[in-house]
């Protein structure tokens, strides 16, 4: 594999000042994951580079940018609808650029669409084109043409990339690239391509400038963070990579998503126990708690194996918090193997749950499956897992009434006069204090009560 260090495109820089005479300003908005919010942060980071500056509205920009998701059908008309808004601001404004990027665009079908159905969308890159950005706009400024790149497949990295990060104390740190899993439904490994890992220096230099920057809380990211490694030959896996992070002294956090259940082991277990700065809390997305549905899902464990993992980490890590995805309604899920799933919900315990409906998505083998399971079957489904879980989750934020914990301050709270701070084990905690100086600091919460899956508590 291919490693290139990024360089700054000075044409691009040159033409546009030469073509706006000001600095053009850039709205950017990302959809979907923590991968693609942190591709935004680099979009945003490379056109910076070039003389954009950000605003907060399309009508105030020279340049939109979308960076959108394609992982649910409900996920790409939210990004068609926001682009629709878009054609009255750009008759109004010629000169706007508007450019589309991320999951989406690596779909032919998608790129098609918008070539016929958008006309005035005037850039279409894949997600693996963040570094072309600067000079697709250098071509469109150029030229009066649209831009719109079919999707190609990319196996190489791009490192030293401009971040424009979007918090000052949490940060995302992309581990690897891509999946390979290739989950029935999932469409992730076909617009995001093969895995593959950043080398370990790379990415150690990059957590140590980030802990230097006072970065307090960190989270590698990956589709699958236990395959790290494979590909490189550095001998390294994934507990190693977070042993070797581990190491690096200071007052902060490590956090990691996602773990397979298929490739997480016990020493990750081991390795989170040993550390200093892992958090307490795993996410194990399970999917569903059915082997049949599993096995047709191409999940590659069984619901006994998931909970071994659980028992063992359990046991080694009592205060451990788990969170999961769940997929319901997947096609020809039974009665029976729905509760299977919510069998799997009660025995884990989880603090959080992420909860999907099934969405079909083109070129996935689960879209050639048939589906007899009506809508309305799925929406009841769904609405008694939330049920099972709201009581699961009201139990174990409960138990922490009369708990001293430490936190780090996210910023104001929903409400005026509150503002709110993250525990290691993920859980959310709200506090009366209007010092907004505090946010990005570690402080200590006396926990009162819980509402729903938010703590409620008074600063020490
Ligand atoms: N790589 C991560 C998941 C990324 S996608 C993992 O393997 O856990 C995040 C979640 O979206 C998935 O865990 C799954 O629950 C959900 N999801 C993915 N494809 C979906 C689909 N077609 N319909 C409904 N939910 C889906
Ligand atoms: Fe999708 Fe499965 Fe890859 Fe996760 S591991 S991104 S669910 S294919
Ligand atoms: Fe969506 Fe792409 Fe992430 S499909 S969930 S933005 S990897």
């Amino acid at each position: 594999m291919d490693f290139i260090q990024f360089e700054r495109n000075e044409a691009a820089a040159r033409e546009i000042e030469h073509h706006y005479g000001r600095a053009p300003r850039l709205f950017l908005h990302s959809y979907g994951c923590q991968q693609n919010v942190n591709d935004g942060e680099k979009i945003r980071g490379v056109l910076q580079d070039i003389g954009f500056v950000s605003c907060s509205s399309p009508e105030d920009a020279d340049l939109v940018v979308f960076n959108t998701c394609a992982i649910r059908e409900h996920a790409e008309d939210r990004v068609f609808g926001n682009i629709g808004a878009l054609k009255p601001i750009k008759e109004q404004n010629p000169g706007l650029m508007i450019a589309v990027c991320g999951c989406m665009t690596q779909q032919e079908t998608i790129v098609e669409k918008f070539r016929k159905s958008y006309p005035y969308v005037d850039i279409v890159l894949g997600t693996n084109a963040i570094d072309e950005f600067p000079q697709k706009i250098l071509e469109k400024l150029g030229r009066k043409k649209r831009i719109l790149t079919s999707p190609v497949e990319r196996t190489d990295i791009v490192e030293g990339m401009p971040v424009a990060r979007g918090c000052t104390f949490r940060a995302w740190l992309p581990i690897m690239y891509g999946c390979d899993n290739f989950c029935s439904y999932c469409i992730v490994p076909y617009v995001r391509g093969r895995e593959r890992s950043r080398r370990s220096a790379d990415i150690l230099a990059e957590f140590k400038s980030l802990i230097d920057q006072g970065y307090k809380d960190i989270t590698l990211l990956g589709q699958n963070v236990n395959s790290y490694g494979k590909g490189l030959d550095e001998g390294l896996d994934f507990s190693d990579l977070l042993a070797m992070l581990d190491k690096v002294e200071g007052d902060y956090r490590i956090r990691f998503m996602t773990s397979h259940p298929k490739d997480a082991t016990h020493k990750l277990i081991d390795t989170i126990a040993a550390s200093h700065h892992i958090c307490h809390h795993l996410h194990l997305p399970v999917q569903s708690g059915s082997d049949e549905v599993l096995r047709r899902m191409n999940r590659n464990y069984t619901a006994e194996k998931y909970l071994d993992l659980i028992r063992y980490a359990k046991e080694k890590i009592p205060d451990l918090t788990f969170s999961s995805d769940i997929i319901v309604g997947f096609p020809d899920e039974t009665e029976e193997q729905f509760e299977q799933t919510l069998e799997l919900v009660r025995t884990v315990r989880y603090a959080q749950l992420f909860t999907f409906i099934y969405s079909k998505r083109t070129g996935t083998r689960a879209a050639e499956m048939p589906d007899h399971v009506t809508h309305k079957e799925k929406t009841d489904r769904m609405a008694r897992l939330l049920a099972v879980q709201d009581e699961i989750t009201q139990e174990i934020y409960s138990a922490y009434a009369g708990k001293c914990v430490r936190v780090l301050v996210e910023g104001p709270g929903r409400e005026d006069g509150v503002m709110t701070g993250r525990l290691d084990n993920n859980m959310v905690v709200e506090f009366p204090c209007t010092d907004a100086s505090l946010t990005g600091m570690f402080e200590l919460v006396d926990v009162l009560d819980a509402k729903g899956a938010v703590l409620k508590g008074n600063l020490v």
